[in-house]
């Protein structure tokens, strides 16, 4: 990582004589709770967070330029619960006496404009509690949306519902051949190992494979219902009833229902209260309708023509794989 210059700042690596700097910054508990961590209770305890951050190559020192006192940091760390690999996810904290001056804003706007130069990455999520307001104009500011909001996300030892924000690049990366997972899923899945075995590794690879989602998986219809099937995800309703929710209007329809907003969704079924949309596909097998797979995100608007195309390709494959489960049914 670089140096990077702003008007007022200068963000650097992280060093030893910063100690001091650091250790007020964790022992403050207004920052502490701003920033999401566990305030330092000793000199050493700094020591040693200020070692990871000198050995870390994505943690930056904000210092000031006037007196190169360590004011604040920002971190970038490969985005975890939305798994993009794409994607980093921003951490920052700055002084208490530095807040609400435009300094946050200066050091992050930097910051980005490096993290988007590496053409690797498509995204930067943030997440924020939603009582600080300063850091959500620090964001916004920054180019970031509020994509959603995650319930129960663990900070600092205790857990509370966070605010999501993504920015993705103006220019973002080109996507892959939508046909892609089709040909994968039917390289990896061989029907001959039997069809439960395929279908779990399938539902397994497009959880792993997709970013920003949250829950993948099969429903099985039978005798008017559809019963829970193989997964990847939190615990789900088990059974589920034609009369409502996203998957049972996919079966009476016969058609893949794409829902960009789950709250606006009369009668949509929160197995996962992270869930913001949804896309349901039949899994029709020679014009039977076996079942449906269904994939939710945690952020709005996350499947368009092009997860439509090539989730409907996935489905497809796996669908082949429900002939064995046919044949046993009979
Ligand atoms: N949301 C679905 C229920 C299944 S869960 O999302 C896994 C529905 O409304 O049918």
């Amino acid at each position: 990582m670089e140096e990077l210059y702003t008007r007022r700042l200068i963000l650097r690596r992280w060093r030893a004589s910063d100690l001091e700097d650091l250790h007020e910054l964790l022992t403050d508990p207004q920052t502490a709770e701003g920033a999401g961590f566990i305030a330092s209770r000793s000199m050493e305890e700094s020591l040693v967070r200020l070692s990871g951050m000198i050995n870390s190559s994505d943690a930056w020192a904000v210092t000031l330029k006037e007196d190169d006192t360590a004011a604040g940091w920002i971190r970038f760390r490969p985005d975890d619960i939305l798994k993009n690999r794409r994607g980093f996810q921003v951490g920052y904290a700055i002084r208490e006496d530095l807040r609400r001056q435009g300094y946050m804003q200066e050091a992050l706007a930097a910051a980005m404009g490096y993290i988007f130069e590496d053409a690797s990455s498509a995204s930067v999520s943030a997440r924020v509690k939603p009582d600080n307001a300063a850091s959500v104009k620090v964001l916004m500011k920054n180019g970031f949306s509020l994509a959603g909001r995650l319930p129960g996300y663990e900070t600092a030892g205790s857990a509370g519902e966070v605010l999501l924000f993504i920015r993705t690049r103006d220019d973002p990366l080109p996507k892959e051949d939508a046909s892609m997972m089709a040909k994968q899923l039917s390289s990896l899945c061989d029907p001959s190992e039997g069809w439960l075995t395929c279908l779990c590794n399938a539902v397994a690879f497009i959880y792993d494979e997709m970013d920003m989602i949250n829950w993948a998986g099969v429903y099985f219809l039978k005798e008017g219902k559809l019963y829970l099937g193989p997964f990847n995800g939190k615990p789900a309703c088990s059974v589920i009833d034609l009369s409502r929710g996203v998957c049972a209007k996919s079966v009476r329809d016969r058609s893949t229902v794409v829902v960009p907003d789950v709250h606006q969704f009369e009668g949509h079924i929160a197995c996962d209260s992270a869930s913001a949309s949804e896309i349901v596909i039949p899994l029709m097998l020679e014009g039977e309708l076996l079942g449906v797979l269904d994939i939710d995100s945690p952020i709005r608007e996350r499947f368009g023509e092009y997860e439509k195309t090539m989730l409907e390709g996935a489905a497809k494959v796996m669908t082949g794989f429900l002939k064995g489960y046919r044949e046993e049914r009979q």
